[in-house]
């Protein structure tokens, strides 16, 4: 089975020359065992007959906002509703210059005002509209709030030219899917960013301030993410831990370099989890020779690091956020105050400095969150991952359909 099986497609075609193609990608999804329903803006019944669609996917389709008719049957509310994943392909300029700008003034743009499954665009246009920078403003405003794009990818185009903006091959469309997990598992079609491992201050060339995070913590909810179906990406200070099946992994070293890694991907997370064991402090300056050891004593002016938990939460629009918590005493009370201070959406705190923690294979966790609590008694770290995923999406789920 794979991972489009059973899943409930809209596919949305625009006004391009590529909409032929879109035909194809109707066959090729529900080969791999999807259920696909049309929409279809007018211009792109100007390419492709909504027959060809309705033939090929087995269901009439669907064209206009204010047709009393199509309404009866499936509105456009319900066809939201209805959608695991709504795939535009191919999404023209101008569609994405709609959708960025919340236009809402067909039925595929409201639809996709008005679901919650995940977005996926397949872009298709000639490669000046592609680089116009109003298109790239455009590109960049959807991604950061987590559309997804696939391609396009460069080459000769129907207009003569050659260059970047034509739509990936149907079948390219359907791996990419089936790859990212996407419509299938409790995040399916989400992306998920975990940080994990320690961080290393630089004191000089050869040392540096560190703990003794292993990594495993964070790699365990790495692998659990993946395998509930979301994309992940995983930012990772120094670890030997191999990196899991399917997972994208950033490597840093510093609380610096992780701050930027993370920052430089929040357009494109749904979830945030702080499994890290970030420096508190590093030293003011690093020394850019070995220090010797002349002196008797030696004094380090540490400054206080970036907090990359607390500047994700307090984004104006911030993913769901979980943070973790190490403590060696009144875990509870600790535990709770980051909850409400850092306003986190929930928080996973686990007793170190004994057999538990830092560098264990075994580890426990106390889960709160606003008017809720969960004991993860102590198990393997996978174990325990696998059910800290299961709470998380069962949160953000609730979250998102308050
Ligand atoms: O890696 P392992 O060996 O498997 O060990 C797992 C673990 C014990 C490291 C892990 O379970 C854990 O508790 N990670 C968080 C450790 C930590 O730094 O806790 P804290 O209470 O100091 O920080 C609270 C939260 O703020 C954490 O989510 C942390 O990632 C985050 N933080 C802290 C400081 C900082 N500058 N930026 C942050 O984002």
């Amino acid at each position: 089975m794979t991972a489009l099986a059973q899943r409930k497609i809209v596919l949305g075609v625009t006004g391009g020359i590529a909409a032929y193609k879109s035909a194809d990608l109707t066959r090729r999804l529900q080969d791999v065992g999807a259920e696909v329903r049309v929409v279809m803006t007018p211009a792109a019944t100007q390419f492709v007959a909504p027959l060809t669609f309705q033939a090929l996917s087995g269901n009439p389709v669907h064209l206009d906002l204010l047709d009393p008719a199509a309404e009866a049957a499936m509105g456009h509310i319900e066809l939201a509703r209805w959608a695991d994943l709504v795939l535009v392909a191919p999404a023209s300029a101008d569609f994405m210059a709609r959708l960025a700008h919340g236009l809402a003034d067909d039925l595929l743009t409201t639809l996709c005002l008005a679901t919650d499954a995940p977005i996926v665009l397949a872009p298709a246009m000639n490669r000046l509209m592609w680089r116009n920078p109003a298109t790239r403003d455009n590109v960049a405003l959807l991604q950061r709030r987590g559309i997804r794009l696939l391609g396009p990818t460069a080459g000769s185009q129907a207009c003569g030219e050659v260059g970047e903006g034509r739509m990936l091959e149907p079948l390219e469309i359907v791996q990419a899917l089936s790859e990212e997990g996407a419509g299938q598992g409790r995040l399916a079609g989400r992306t998920v960013l975990v940080t994990a491992g320690p961080t290393y201050e630089a004191i000089d060339p050869v040392r540096f301030i560190g703990n003794r995070s292993s990594g495993r913590m964070g790699y365990a909810v790495a692998a659990a993410a993946r395998r509930a179906g979301a994309r992940v990406l995983l930012v990772s200070g120094p670890s030997q831990q191999s990196t899991p099946p399917g997972v994208e992994r950033i490597d840093v070293t510093s609380a610096a370099e992780m701050y930027r890694a993370v920052m430089d991907r929040l357009g494109e997370i749904d979830i945030f989890i702080g499994a890290a064991a970030v420096a508190d402090y590093r030293p003011a300056q690093a020394a850019n020779a070995k220090i010797k050891k002349d002196a008797e004593t030696l004094t380090l002016a540490l400054e206080r690091t970036e907090d990359i938990l607390q500047a994700v939460a307090m984004q104006p629009r911030p993913p769901f956020t979980v943070g973790f918590a190490a403590e060696t005493h009144d875990l509870e009370r600790y535990a709770r105050d980051k909850l409400a201070r850092k306003k986190l959406d929930m928080i996973a705190a686990n007793w170190v400095g004994g057999e538990t923690g830092f560098d264990s294979v075994d580890n426990a966790l106390e889960v709160f969150w606003a008017d809720g609590h969960a004991s993860l008694g102590r198990q393997s770290k996978d174990k325990l991952a696998e059910q800290l995923v299961d709470l998380i999406a069962e949160r953000y789920h609730a979250k998102h359909s308050a």
